[in-house]
């Protein structure tokens, strides 16, 4: 497509393609939107590969308060209970948005939503689609929805690489495309980039999300926050696939149970067995696997003889790595899955920096806590992108004069992914972590394609030393107490260089941090 970007100067610019951004761009029109997106729509988005669905409280026995409840019990102390009561009542209405949109949800003969049961959930409230295609639905659904929309401008292809700021506001994106450097002048840019997988070894993530919506809000001088706080899933199949194939803990709802090489099920003394909240499985799993076991998912008798239907993705991973789920255990690990923490932001999604919001997963709201109830987050994605569009409606474009148009490198995180990965597991302790930071500091003052990446870890390693205590998903070996107040933590880029630089010059002093 041939673009002249003058005619697109003061629109306001909606950086990634997944649910979060589109929702935003549709909820914005009939004002007109630029949205800008990496890889062709809906090829990319880690939204497309949700398996579990959205969580509302829409059945019979349900009431947003007890979802409510739920979120703060997983969240483990540290979830905004304010915003998270917003969102979650705002949840059932966010579904029939989706639903009015095309979103073709699974539903019983009465027309109902058919609704699953997930881990720490009290309810059956999982909204899902072609049984564990959620994602995929969903996304095929705004996907056409936007290309219909004429308000939105998609542009795809393009890597938003750094964002102009003069005064402190946001002027404008820089991106790259395949003919080089452009730059969109606007003083609106919103965020909804997805996670930070492809930092991490293992992860059910697409490789190319590393983290670059943090590094852009990181680099304008935005406020994070909750950096520490990363979800690893503790079902994912366990073969040489990357990233590596989900089995959705809907199946656990479904009755499937864990199990080590003797058949025992190893966690029938924790409380809430298979469906404790899911930092505790995956923690439990880990320690069976580091004394010595192997860990595997028996689907066996429940769901049974159903699975393959009500599963049909996971049992398509599974036949392709010869395992028949009907006969045969499936062996499983936990893998990085989720990031609680992101960029901080109000209910309308504003940042620290005006003219700067985010969206979804890149986000910090304050919904997650320490630890994200399952299928909560994609609820979060299409109830705040809402909040998010009549924000930015309300916004008059106060930017978009300076024009920058250097180019730089597509991020690269491979120097990073061992760093992180051993660093900043489903355990970690001091010594790990300040190894991790002493190699990241170099790597993220370089001007090339490792050091946004480098940037992003290093903030999420900053975040983990000071945080001395064990809360949630944040497991310190070296502080297993667990917090007596939970505080959220908010980090900058220029503090988290100047720990490490402290760090660096005084390895023993960890009080500077
Ligand atoms: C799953 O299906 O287990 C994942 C759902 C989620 O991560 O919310």
């Amino acid at each position: 497509m041939s673009m002249d970007v003058r005619d697109l100067t003061g629109l306001p610019v909606i950086i990634g393609g997944g649910i979060a951004g589109l929702m935003t761009a549709l909820y914005l029109a009939p004002e007109p939107a630029l949205l800008l997106s990496r890889s062709p729509l809906g090829a990319d988005a880690s939204s497309g590969w949700a398996q579990g669905g959205l969580a509302a409280s829409l059945g019979e026995d349900d009431e947003p308060a007890l979802h409510l409840s739920d979120t703060l019990a997983a969240g483990d102390g540290l979830c905004d209970t304010q915003a998270a009561r917003r969102i979650v009542y705002a949840a059932p209405a966010a579904i029939e948005d989706l639903a009015r949109l095309g979103a073709r949800f699974d539903r019983t003969p009465a027309g109902a939503f058919r609704l699953g049961l997930e881990a720490a959930h009290g309810r059956r409230r999982i909204v899902h689609a072609g049984g564990d295609g959620s994602g995929r639905e969903v996304m095929r659904a705004l996907v056409a929805a936007v290309r219909s929309t004429p308000a939105i401008t998609v542009v795809e292809g393009i890597e938003a690489r750094r964002l102009a700021v003069q005064d402190g506001r946001v002027t404008g994106v820089l991106a790259n495309r395949s003919t080089g450097p452009v730059f969109f002048a606007t003083g609106r840019v919103v965020v909804a980039t997805g996670g930070i997988g492809g930092l991490f070894h293992d992860s059910t993530n697409p490789l190319g999300s590393c983290g670059q919506g943090l590094a852009l809000a990181a680099r304008a001088g935005a406020v994070l926050a909750d950096l520490e706080f990363i979800q690893f899933h503790p079902t994912t199949l366990d073969g040489p696939d990357r990233p590596m194939p989900l089995i959705s803990e809907a199946v656990r709802g479904e009755g499937a149970v864990i199990v080590d090489e003797t058949g025992r099920r190893f966690l029938d003394g924790v409380r809430g067995a298979e469906l404790a909240p899911r930092d505790i499985v995956a923690r439990a799993v880990c320690k069976h696997v580091a004394e010595g076991h192997r860990v595997f998912l028996d689907v066996r008798e429940r769901p049974g003889a159903t699975f393959a239907r009500q599963f049909p993705t996971i049992a398509s991973a599974c036949g392709k790595a010869g395992i028949d789920p009907a006969s045969d255990l499936i062996p499983i690990r936990p893998a990085q899955h989720y990031h609680m923490g992101g960029i901080a932001v109000d209910l309308a999604g504003r940042t620290s920096v005006p003219g700067l919001w985010a969206c979804g997963e890149v986000a910090s709201t304050g919904l997650h806590g320490a630890n994200r109830l399952a299928s909560n987050s994609l609820t979060e994605a299409v109830v705040c992108a809402r909040w998010v569009a009549e924000s930015v409606a309300a916004s008059p474009d106060c930017g978009g004069k300076r024009d920058i148009t250097t180019y730089l490198p597509v991020p690269d995180p491979t120097p990073v992914r061992p760093l992180l990965s051993r660093g900043l597991g489903v355990t970690r302790d001091g010594e790990g972590l300040k190894e991790a930071a002493r190699a990241l500091l170099p790597l993220s003052q370089r001007h090339d394609a490792a050091s946004d990446p480098a940037a992003v870890g290093l903030m999420i390693t900053i975040a983990a030393l000071r945080r001395r205590e064990s809360l949630g998903a944040h497991f310190r070996m070296d502080f297993p107490h667990h917090a007596t107040v939970a505080r959220r933590s908010e980090i900058t880029l220029d503090a988290a260089v100047a720990a490490a630089r402290e760090l660096a010059s005084c390895p023993t002093l960890e009080s500077v941090l």
